[in-house]
């Protein structure tokens, strides 16, 4: 994620201004700050790794002279935290600083390119071939030219502001799927990641179109499109929410925002090098055993990751939470073994524990995780930074969604390497796998119902959720979100095995959620449905839509569009389930983003 934010002012000094404006913004990110600003021709900058308090304190931000400046607090993606990956990025002449929010998915076609060219970098970050780019535009072109024709040249997620010491008056923004809105105040303006940065200051916005770009005065806001030159009329807008609304862009609490922030954050997942996913498949394919490991929902991801690796990849790989692995696969270790861990934060101790015990045992040792410089990007071989940007809410939402989007096409691409499912097989499940955010977007809208939902079954008691095959994984995730949001207890189960045990507790009107797709397990499914009617259970389903069998026979259901998606359908069939969870706290009157007892990272064995 990260927080950008840029200012420039008729009078006065622009360093506090950002400063302050990049504490409201710290929730976006908070690895890493940087201001620089212009003043006498000349770019100041102030940075490194920590938070904004700890660096302030060190470097004083606001000693920083100059009526223009941009600021960044990091959530790192490309390279670790630290002093030389921090923002702003400057080109070799330190004439152009630029902050960045996204990922540059051709950054490394840019930079062999331009270090071709004799460019120097400095960091490890995507981010720093733009100002580099805008420097080798600048030979021919005025700034605003420069800094356009390098947008273009850009490709995946991206909103930035740059400044120069050639036009020290202008500050240009970029907008490309990652979020920029420009505040217009009195004799300044701004530009930041979202409108909380700017609400002491002004109320009125302007919010940027994809493939935007604005350059921005004290006194005026010109706007464009990047890709075609042509002149942009915005209106502007009116801000009616608190700063504290506004941190969460106006939802109530910052799971809800971060489950409606899923199809983006699948988006940045699916933009991950290939390089890293091959020397992981490329390890998975010739070891004699592989494990997938994690805690809570990390660990759902790893049990869904195993279908996957069988179903799609002819694979074998044993899931198991961290905290049981040394016991029951410990003696079975060696360095033939391949361990790969799945961990938001990348720092829970149980995880981190299996993994030091499976490295000294001599197994290779891989990661997913969030958290660039955590624990598990130092233990591991090769790691993948999902990129989904911090994660306020305890219960894991959108950093679920986004693990297994990683999982599954590293699924796909091992499957590639083995040779175990044709060309064209595997360019239509590529082809699925990138269509997820829009039908994650449709799935989005079955709020409204689940809301219905909610208000009918909200004061049972306890609530069973069934799943077949890969939607095991969804049952069992639907069923930990309920539990830690709602505290309501309740069981899931492969729904299988509900006749072992489970049917005993049916009775009438117990509640059973059953995750119902159209795919090899539906008769099955259907027949568990027949089953707990017969004992007048209350049945809902989450069904495919238009499956007119199911929709008769079950007792209330949500219909999910385009929900033919077979091996994907845990990424879009557990949409419902987490905003029936959401909804349900709501209800209930616990808080959704700080359930008791639980922590967002356990550090404790
Ligand atoms: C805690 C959190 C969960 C999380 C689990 C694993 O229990 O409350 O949301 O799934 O830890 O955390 P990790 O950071 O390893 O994914």
């Amino acid at each position: 994620m990260c927080g950008i934010f840029g200012t420039t002012l008729h009078k006065g000094k622009a360093a506090p201004v950002i400063h302050q404006a990049l504490e409201r913004l710290e929730y976006r990110g908070y690895d890493s700050v940087g201001l620089a600003t212009i003043h006498d021709n000349k770019l100041s900058i102030k940075k490194d790794q920590g938070s904004i308090k700890d660096v302030d304190s060190k470097l004083n931000f606001d000693e920083l002279c100059g009526k223009i400046g941009v600021g960044h607090t990091r959530w790192a993606t490309h390279g670790i935290p630290s002093f030389e990956n921090a923002h702003p990025h400057m080109d070799c002449k330190k004439n152009v600083a630029i902050v960045h929010n996204g990922i540059i998915g051709n950054f490394i076609e840019l930079k062999s390119e331009l270090e071709r060219k004799g460019h120097i970098f400095n960091s490890r970050t995507d981010t720093e071939v733009i100002p580099h780019l805008i420097e080798e535009n600048m030979m021919d072109e005025d700034f605003i030219e420069a800094v356009r024709l390098a947008a273009r040249k850009l490709e995946g997620s991206y909103s930035l502001a740059a400044i120069s010491t050639h036009s020290p008056e202008l500050l240009i923004c970029v907008k490309k799927e990652s979020p920029l809105v420009i505040g217009i105040g009195k004799n300044a303006n701004f530009c930041a990641s979202d409108v909380s940065a700017f609400l002491p200051l002004t109320k009125k916005a302007l919010f940027l179109d994809e493939d935007e770009l604005a350059v921005v005065k004290s006194d005026k806001i010109e706007v464009m499109n990047f890709r075609t030159g042509q002149d942009i009329q915005h209106d502007i807008s009116e801000i009616t929410w608190s700063t504290e609304d506004a941190s969460k862009s106006g939802y109530k609490h910052f799971m809800i925002k971060e489950i409606h922030e899923q199809p983006l954050a699948i988006s940045n997942a699916l933009r991950i090098q290939n390089i890293y996913y091959d020397l992981i498949a490329s390890k998975m394919h010739k070891a004699e055993q592989v494990y997938v490991i994690g805690c809570g929902t990390s660990y759902h991801a790893c049990l869904a990751a195993s279908y996957l690796f069988s179903k799609l990849a002819m694979l074998q790989a044993k899931p198991i939470v961290s905290s049981e692995f040394i016991e029951q696969y410990g003696h079975a270790i060696n360095k033939k073994s391949v361990v790969l861990a799945v961990s938001q934060s990348g720092e829970t101790a149980d995880t981190l524990d299996a993994l030091r015990f499976a490295k000294k045992m001599g197994a290779s040792i891989f990661g997913i995780t969030n958290v660039m410089g955590s624990s598990i990007t130092r233990l591991s071989e090769v790691y993948i930074g999902q990129n989904s940007g911090p994660e306020i809410g305890v219960a894991a939402t959108k950093t679920f969604t986004a693990q297994l989007s990683v999982l599954t096409m590293l699924a796909v691409i091992l499957a590639e390497k083995k040779g175990s499912i044709s060309n064209n097989e595997l360019e239509i499940m590529k082809k699925m796998l990138l269509d997820v955010p829009k039908v994650m977007k449709k799935t989005l809208s079955t709020e409204v119902k689940i809301k219905k939902l909610v208000k009918r079954y909200k004061d049972k008691s306890s609530f069973c959720f069934l799943g077949r095959g890969i939607n095991v994984t969804t049952a069992l995730e639907a069923r930990l979100k309920l539990l830690e949001l709602s505290y309501i207890p309740s069981l899931a189960y492969p729904a299988g095995e509900s006749k072992h045990g489970f049917i005993a507790v049916v009775e009438e009107g117990y509640p059973i959620i059953f995750i119902a797709p159209k795919d090899g397990t539906y008769d099955k499914i259907l027949g568990n449905i027949m089953e707990m009617k017969a004992r007048k259970a209350s049945t809902i389903g989450i069904i495919q839509a238009g499956d007119e069998k199911l929709k008769q026979l079950l007792d209330d259901y949500i219909e999910i569009k385009d929900g033919s998606m077979n091996f994907l359908s845990p990424l879009i069939y557990i949409v419902p389930l987490q905003l029936f969870a959401y909804w349900m706290a709501v209800e209930r009157k616990c808080d959704p983003d700080k359930p008791r007892n639980l922590a967002k990272s356990v550090t404790v064995e």
